[in-house]
């Protein structure tokens, strides 16, 4: 089992030393919501790249910054562009922001994500609340994060989003007129998008929305003891449920035509919290 803390002290110190305040809340931006940060009164700016250690983003429409910011009192941590597996890091490594966030004393993670729709009643920009996640290709990553058993990850995933989260996401999308759906997010891999057949074998599994990230961020946020939610932004239907070709380059467009709902909510969110 990875000791994260330790793996990743000098970065967490880092940090720790450059923050201008202690935060509440942290929100980890997905693929193309990464503008949504130069939209805030930002107190103060880090490019990961000045970390030491901080695994370099590799990805379009990740920027690789985080952010302090200051929302009508509420003392936010920002984090535009997240580590990803597919870029060939280590499931240790996908999960520093959360362990940083938790180390400056956050009590509650929102997670966002672009992910392809399978459930045919999920359309391109559309908001999905996480319900829950399907896990299973990284199983045994998880094993090495945190040991074998971890009845607490279990429990916490049962109920999730976590009990004060789920009713801010609920008024928040009732207050802002966005329609509510809701679903289970398949986590795969990557880094190619799914085959047709694929996307048939997670159908039947039960989810409705299939994504690169969030699952073992959420997962471990959990184990950290904080309160977390995530939200899909549905940026494409995914491999076989329509015709079209998938590409990088689209879930970016969706992601940019959603964008003013998306920080609507997303606004509302965090003055609820
Ligand atoms: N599959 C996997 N990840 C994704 C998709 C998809 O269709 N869309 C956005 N992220």
């Amino acid at each position: 089992m990875i000791n994260i803390r330790e793996k990743y002290k000098q970065l967490i110190q880092f940090v720790k030393d450059a923050a201008p305040f202690n935060p509440e809340i942290a929100l980890i931006l997905g693929s193309g919501l990464g503008e949504f940060a130069n939209s805030f009164v930002i107190i103060k700016s880090i490019a990961t790249s000045e970390i030491p250690g901080y695994p370099p983003s590799t990805v379009q429409g990740h920027q690789g910054q985080i952010h302090f910011v200051d929302h009508r009192g509420k003392k936010l941590l920002l984090f535009q562009g997240r580590i990803h597996l597919y870029e060939g890091y280590h499931i240790s490594d996908s999960v520093i922001p959360v362990e940083l966030a938790a180390s400056l004393g956050v009590k509650k993670l929102i997670l966002t994500n672009a992910a392809g729709g399978i459930n045919p009643l999920l359309n391109p920009g559309d908001l999905m609340i996480i319900q829950d996640f399907n896990t299973l290709s990284i199983k045994n990553d998880l094993v090495k994060l945190f040991g074998v058993g971890s009845p607490d990850m279990h429990d916490a995933v049962l109920n999730f989003p976590s009990k004060g989260i789920a009713e801010v996401f609920n008024s928040a999308f009732l207050d802002e007129d966005v329609e509510t759906k809701r679903g289970i997010y398949y986590f795969t891999k990557g880094p190619s998008y799914e085959t047709p057949a694929e996307i048939r074998m997670m159908k039947i599994s039960g989810a409705d929305a299939v994504g690169m990230s969030t699952a073992h961020e959420a997962i471990y946020g959990l184990v950290r003891g904080l309160d977390v939610g995530a939200i899909s932004l549905i940026t494409n239907y995914a491999a076989g449920i329509s015709d079209q070709k998938l590409s990088h380059q689209e879930v970016i467009e969706t992601a940019d035509l959603a964008k003013v709902k998306f920080e609507r909510l997303m606004k509302r969110i965090i003055g609820l919290l």
